[in-house]
């Protein structure tokens, strides 16, 4: 139901109008009585009338200027005011304020709005004061029913608890890009910085240890290809280990870029392992004198190369692995530690992909040192929680191949929604044709190998 109740918005405008429409009856009268009795006066009167109309004006859209960052230009200014009103309107339709007692009767006082756009009004962020009397409500606010083509992204009350913060998206905005070709996808990733991964335009981040989690089909392996196309593309010598137990497409695709760091089968994976925590040991002697020197550094100071270890459906090796003693899983649990905890000073990353991220199949020790954390495609409430933690909020939307939401910590620290790139080649034969050996993967066979290394798999 309608409220009754104005506000003092409403106040304001209903005064204003009322002073506007008395000067004005005043001013015809006036020019009436002057035509009729040519009395000067009467002019004088109009004209100071009129002034004080033009500075009322002035005064007002001045004071809207100002209020609506007119200085950042118009288009700015009056999307900042529509959405204003909108948010305003809904907050008021849905009972979001208090009525105080004034001489006028009682005015409803909504709470205040703060309004910001970013990225050439693609993105921006509403503050809604908190009150002890809507606190739970702002909870279960469903926002984006306000604010026309925007859609709100994630919801969270601020640190200090004063304001509940909505932070929204241009529904039309295409996230996702893409790629007809292997060189469109190549010249794309110039734009990209030499330790750094894209996902889409507004999801750049570091090199770090990663984890993909999703249902069959949802893209978790194209993410995989999609991120070590991005270092095969970067020129400098990444080492690449690909472990894929289900020998699909992942083995394939590492058979070609690194087929002596390429493993299928338990025993191999786990030499594979072995062989990257070694190479990381020696990473850290080589650097361990530096580091000293300043602890903050990492790989990136000393210009090496990222070396990263990618499990393609991780619970496939879990499962197979119990089968084996003890001895071994603790050995590989130790492995899996020994690169997740130190492997970030050194360059040695570790990229999981898998259907569910239960405790089970991944130590939880294990995850929670994976700062990338991705869920790709609509996955089932357990997915999220497993995957970023309880009490999260997902983005309500129906993600489409490729798309997903992420958190990393500074950059997202509630889940965001992503949308790798949709590749509309066929990648297997775009890196064969563009000769992958050109882009200085650390390969360790040569050019002749690898080339027909990729044509007998495929
Ligand atoms: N980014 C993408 N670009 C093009 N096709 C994709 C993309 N992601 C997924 N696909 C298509 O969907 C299929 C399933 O994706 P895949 O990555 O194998 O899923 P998952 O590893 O989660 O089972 C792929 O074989 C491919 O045809
Ligand atoms: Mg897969």
């Amino acid at each position: 139901m309608k409220s009754k109740h104005r506000t003092y918005r409403d106040v304001f405008s209903l005064v204003t109008i009322s002073l506007f429409i008395l000067c004005l009856s005043i001013q015809s009268i006036c020019i009436v009585l002057y035509t009729l009795f040519s009395i000067n006066l009467f002019i004088k009167i109009t004209m100071s009338i009129f002034l004080f109309e033009l500075s009322i004006t002035l005064g007002i859209s001045l004071l809207w200027f100002v209020k609506n960052e007119g200085t950042k230009g118009i288009k700015y200014a009056l999307k900042h005011f529509s959405l204003e009103y909108r948010v305003r309107r809904y907050l008021f339709d849905a009972g979001f304020y208090i009525l105080r007692e004034s001489i006028l009767g009682e005015i409803a006082e909504l709470p205040k709005i703060d309004i910001s756009f970013e990225n050439n009004l693609t993105f921006g962020k509403i503050k809604i004061n908190n009150n002890v009397k809507f606190d739970k409500k702002f909870e279960t606010l469903r926002l984006s029913s306000a604010l026309e083509r925007y859609v709100v992204e994630i919801q969270y009350l601020s640190l200090d608890q004063n304001w509940y913060i909505f932070e929204f998206y241009d529904s039309n905005l295409m996230r996702q890009r893409v790629f007809n070709s292997y060189v469109e996808f190549q010249n794309y990733n110039k734009k990209i910085g030499k330790y750094e991964l894209f996902i889409d335009d507004y999801s750049i981040l570091p090199i770090h240890h990663a984890l993909i989690v999703g249902q069959t089909g949802s893209g978790k392996t194209y993410a995989l290809f999609s991120l070590v196309l991005q270092l095969v593309n970067k020129g400098s010598t990444v080492s690449l280990y690909f472990a894929d137990t289900k020998g699909a497409g992942t083995k394939v695709i590492g058979k070609f870029i690194s087929p002596d760091k390429t493993a299928s089968e338990i025993e191999d994976i786990i030499q594979l392992l072995e062989k990257f925590c070694e190479c990381m040991e020696k990473t850290k002697q080589e650097i361990e004198l530096h580091l000293m020197n300043d602890i903050d550094s990492d790989y990136r100071d000393f210009n090496i190369s990222p070396n990263i270890f990618i499990f393609d459906e991780f619970a496939d090796f879990i499962l197979v692995l119990k089968a084996y003693d003890k001895k071994t899983r603790d050995h590989v649990q130790s492995l899996l530690s020994r690169i997740t905890l130190q492997g970030r000073q050194m360059g040695y990353f570790l990229w999981v992909s898998m259907q569910k991220s239960d405790s089970t199949l991944l130590p939880t020790f294990i995850r929670e040192n994976l700062p990338v954390k991705i869920v790709m495609g609509n996955a089932e409430n357990m997915t999220y929680v497993t995957t970023f933690g309880t009490g999260v909020d997902i983005p309500k939307r129906n993600y489409q191949l490729g798309q997903g939401v992420y958190t990393y910590p500074q950059i997202a620290a509630f889940p965001k929604i992503c949308s790798f790139s949709y590749f509309n080649f066929n990648i297997m034969e775009a890196i064969r044709n563009a000769g992958i050996v050109n882009t200085g993967v650390n390969t360790g066979v040569p050019e002749k190998e690898v080339i027909q290394n990729g044509t007998n798999k495929d």
